[in-house]
């Protein structure tokens, strides 16, 4: 009894010789609300991007920290904060849900349902700020992240853990490269992650039904911050997408995550920084606009095999004005990833779709993990078609040309004619194999170039019904030796008898 008796005393001491002060740090006031920005007298302990709750139930994160306030940034308009009004320190920072229930969902950057398939179950919250994986647990990237798409696949491939950077003008094909991306991983194990940003919600719906009429919905997850959501639901939204790629990473999980698209998040930010009254820098945009997005791509790569062996690519999205690549944003992008596809509007609109400008494109690093087999193909592919482009523009002055820069002129629009490939069509590796063997060994040259496509993807499903050992053969060594390449060579001679016949 006597013991108790100390404890209640010892007790007492200790709520007594407590400053009063240290507990009002960690309540503040309203003081000025306008913008989606609470200004809140008070909180001199709270710390940058802390997560602050208000009487009403709303939360905030801090943006910015002054010396008698700090600023608060509202998570939802719904709900208005008034002055006077009591805010609370939580010590903690803003999280998402992660699990694997999330995958074929479509969620706000703050977890909340946008289809119709109920609450979100997940396993547990995780922070949407994280520190990037150092160099001790990453690993070279050593494995090709097929795309389905020729173009992309042969000249400027992909790396599981890359960067690479989508850029054009509106309405060039962006979005598109990305969802027959998606819709390529059907059954190769890779989880995607889109993250829509400042679009219009039409645009989600036309990519949720198509993914969900092919089946890809089930291994992906939509992140969506349409127009109308606050600026900094747009600007956390990649975060919080990254933040889901991780967990799925960190079990072992190769990830897709696309960032559809950076140009939209950088503009929420600048608003964020202008109602935060930031001085503006270049193009309005704050001093820290370089670090928002090189913080987000740093956190895709490929861990080591300590650390499960995961891998996250991303494949940012920028749109430019006027085909400048030299804008602010699109510059620092360039610089921040691994390598750019650039699309061009006037390739897009003479019917060279996927519009890719291959001169302007680059891969970094995807090279290294190019699947052997189609290195051998597409080897001279890109100079082929830089030497095709340069007689192009001189050829035009009508001047005669003589036989081998024909030859060259003749094989450039054949292989244009092969790279070409309509929406939702991609191909095996195999498949992109063939096209290019035929460009290489000739068999597309007396064709006409109406026929160029048509006959390489019947070839290749003859090849894939008539002679499934050689397919199967190439599709599992992932390379091409002599006897592959004799045994393809005598496939086609034949075929070409076939197509060339009347039926
Ligand atoms: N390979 C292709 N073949 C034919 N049409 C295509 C191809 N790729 C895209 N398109 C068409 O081009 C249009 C624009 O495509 P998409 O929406 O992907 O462009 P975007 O660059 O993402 O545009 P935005 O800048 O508006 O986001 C769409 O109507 C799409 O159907
Ligand atoms: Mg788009």
């Amino acid at each position: 009894m006597i013991e108790k008796e100390t404890d209640l005393i010892s007790i007492l001491e200790k709520a007594l010789s407590a400053k009063p002060q240290e507990k009002l740090t960690e309540v503040g006031t309203v003081i000025k609300v306008g913008d989606g920005i609470c200004k809140v007298y008070g909180l001199s302990n709270a710390v940058f991007g802390e997560l602050i709750e208000f009487e009403n139930g709303t939360f905030g994160i801090i943006l910015d920290l002054d010396e008698d306030y700090v600023s608060v940034i509202l998570l939802d308009s719904t709900h208005s904060v008034i002055e006077q009004e009591i805010a609370k320190r939580t010590g903690d920072v803003f999280r998402v849900p992660v699990g694997e229930k999330l995958l074929g969902r479509v969620i706000s950057p703050t977890g909340k349902p946008l289809d119709s398939l109920g609450k979100v179950e997940f396993e547990y919250r995780s922070p949407v700020e994280k520190i990037a994986p150092g160099i001790i647990h990453r690993q070279p990237i050593n494995e090709s992240l097929e795309t389905g798409i020729t173009v992309i696949d042969c000249l400027i491939p992909i790396g599981r853990g890359q960067r690479e950077l989508l850029i054009g003008d509106r309405s060039t094909g962006k979005t598109s490269i990305t969802i027959d991306t998606i819709l390529h991983q059907k059954g190769k194990d890779v989880i995607c992650i889109y993250v829509s940003i400042g679009h219009k919600q039409a645009n989600t719906a036309r990519l949720v039904y198509e993914l969900e009429k092919h089946k890809a919905l089930e291994y992906t997850i939509i992140i969506d911050a349409d127009a109308q959501e606050p600026a900094l639901n747009q600007f956390l939204s990649p975060y919080a997408g990254c933040t889901i790629g991780e967990y799925f990473m960190d079990k072992g999980k190769d990830v897709l995550i696309i960032y559809d698209d950076l140009s939209m998040h950088a503009i929420a930010y600048r608003e964020l920084s202008l109602l935060l009254r930031r001085p503006p820098g270049r193009e309005a945009y704050p001093g820290d606009i370089f670090y928002i997005h090189s913080r987000l791509l740093e956190r895709a790569g490929k861990l080591s095999e300590k650390k499960g062996g995961g891998s996250l690519t991303a494949l940012p999205i920028i749109q430019t004005q006027g085909n400048d690549l030299s804008a602010y944003i699109p510059t620092n992008l360039i610089s921040i990833t691994d390598g750019q596809i650039f699309l061009d509007t006037n390739l897009f609109n003479q019917g060279i779709r996927p519009a890719v400008d291959i001169g302007l494109s680059v891969s970094r690093v995807g090279g290294i993990a190019q699947t052997k087999a189609i290195k051998k193909v597409a080897g001279k592919l890109k100079l082929e078609l830089a030497q095709y482009n340069e007689l192009l523009a001189f050829s035009q002055f009508g001047s005669e040309l003589d036989k081998a820069s024909q030859k060259i002129l003749d094989r450039g629009k054949r292989a244009i004619e092969i790279l070409k490939q309509p929406e939702k069509e991609t191909y095996s590796f195999v498949e992109q194999l063939i096209f290019l063997f035929l460009l290489k060994e000739g068999f597309l040259d007396n064709l006409k170039l109406d026929d160029v496509k048509p006959f390489a993807v019947q070839f290749a499903s003859y090849v894939k019904s008539v002679y499934k050992d050689i397919y199967e053969e190439i599709l599992k060594t992932k390379d091409f030796d002599q006897k592959d390449e004799s045994a393809l060579k005598k496939a086609a001679e034949e075929f070409v008898l076939i197509y060339s016949k009347p039926f």
